[in-house]
């Protein structure tokens, strides 16, 4: 037994040697000690069969190889792991210290409805309701009620998509129709944003879309003058700018105001040298505003004597623009993924 027993250590030394990885490491360990077949298993169990001192004696350096054999099992098993994992550390070139990546987010705001949310939270602080209209409105309300009757010149400015044999049929060219449909449905005192799609037949460049977004606005109430018009348009640019910004009032025709005004600013993409955004002028048109002309009191329904007003259209794909430093109109209806994850 004694002879038998270093035999089986020779060749579990000789066997273990000539192992590459773990799992013919532990076929080896388990021809050995394996419980039902293991070759040193089975000496285990012949020991039983002795008696006496024979069985103390070869019982003791029994144990003795075994214990030792399974050391050697150990260090062999760890040095094939940390060969292992060395081995994946050079070949896929894992660099455990570096950053895991932030995960990819699933969606997010498109920048013109962060724009539109802001300006409506704005408002409806100040007391506005939010309202909105059809995107296919009647040529009435488009421009009849709005002081704009067929034959006035004005109607060429907005560059109109009649539909095809509904000649009182327009996809409507601003929101100012809904200041109509507003009055005669909530009556006055009021106050009111519109924010919506408007559609016009335009050659498109950097600062023209032929579907744009616009943001109407509408107080009408007792005594209102041009201050409260210019208070609500500066509390508006610095709301969603978020910092002070230079203005201008021009002069500026609408059938549907009087007096009529555009506010300009200065343009925050070239800070007034001059670039696409701002047709090369380096001021933007932003607001065109006014006081409600009576007409359009008159066909809101109320009495003109009465009731006094002013009224906005803001451009909101262009507050946009100047927001966030986009020099081209076009980039936000393009559905461009790089873009678009900006915001
Ligand atoms: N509806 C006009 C347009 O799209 C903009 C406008 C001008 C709206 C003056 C207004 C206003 O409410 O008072 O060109």
């Amino acid at each position: 037994m004694k002879q038998q027993l270093q035999k089986i250590e020779q060749e579990f030394k000789k066997a273990i040697d000539g192992v590459g990885d773990v799992l013919k490491l532990d076929e080896v360990y388990q021809r050995f000690f394996s419980r039902k077949s293991g070759e040193m298993t089975q000496i285990m169990k012949n020991l039983k069969e002795l008696s006496g001192e024979a069985r103390k004696e070869l019982g003791s350096l029994a144990n003795e190889v075994k214990t030792n054999l399974e050391e050697i099992y150990g260090s062999k098993k760890q040095d094939l792991e940390h060969a292992g994992w060395d081995r994946i550390a050079v070949e896929e070139q894992i660099d455990v210290t570096e950053p895991k990546l932030p995960p990819k987010r699933k969606g997010h705001l498109h920048p013109m409805t962060i724009v539109h949310n802001e300006l409506e939270d704005l408002f409806t602080s100040m007391g506005f309701m939010v309202l909105d209209g059809p995107e296919l409105e009647s040529d009435y309300y488009a421009f009849e009620a709005l002081n704009i009757p067929k034959t006035h010149p004005a109607r060429e400015s907005m560059d109109t998509f009649y539909v095809k044999g509904k000649p009182s049929w327009v996809m409507r060219p601003h929101t100012s129709p809904v200041q109509i449909r507003a009055m005669q449905k909530y009556g006055a005192p009021l106050r009111t944003v519109v924010s919506g799609r408007v559609f016009r037949n335009e050659a498109t460049d950097a600062s023209h879309e032929h579907t744009f977004y616009q943001m109407e606005g509408l107080v009408v109430d007792k005594d209102i003058s041009i201050s409260n018009l210019i208070g609500t348009m500066q509390e508006l640019l610095q709301g969603v700018l978020k910092k002070d910004v230079e203005v201008r009032l021009r002069p500026g025709y609408f059938p549907f105001v009087e007096p009529g005004f555009e506010l300009d600013m200065k343009c925050l993409v070239c800070s007034g040298t001059g670039c696409g955004a701002c047709k090369h002028s380096g001021w933007v048109e932003t607001v065109p505003c006014g006081l409600i002309h009576p007409r359009v009191i008159k066909a809101g329904g109320l009495d003109p004597k009465v009731w006094t007003g002013f009224a906005f259209g803001l451009g909101s794909m262009r507050l946009a623009m100047q927001k966030y430093g986009i020099e081209d109109i076009r980039h936000l209806h393009a559905g461009n993924m790089e873009f678009l994850e900006q915001f």
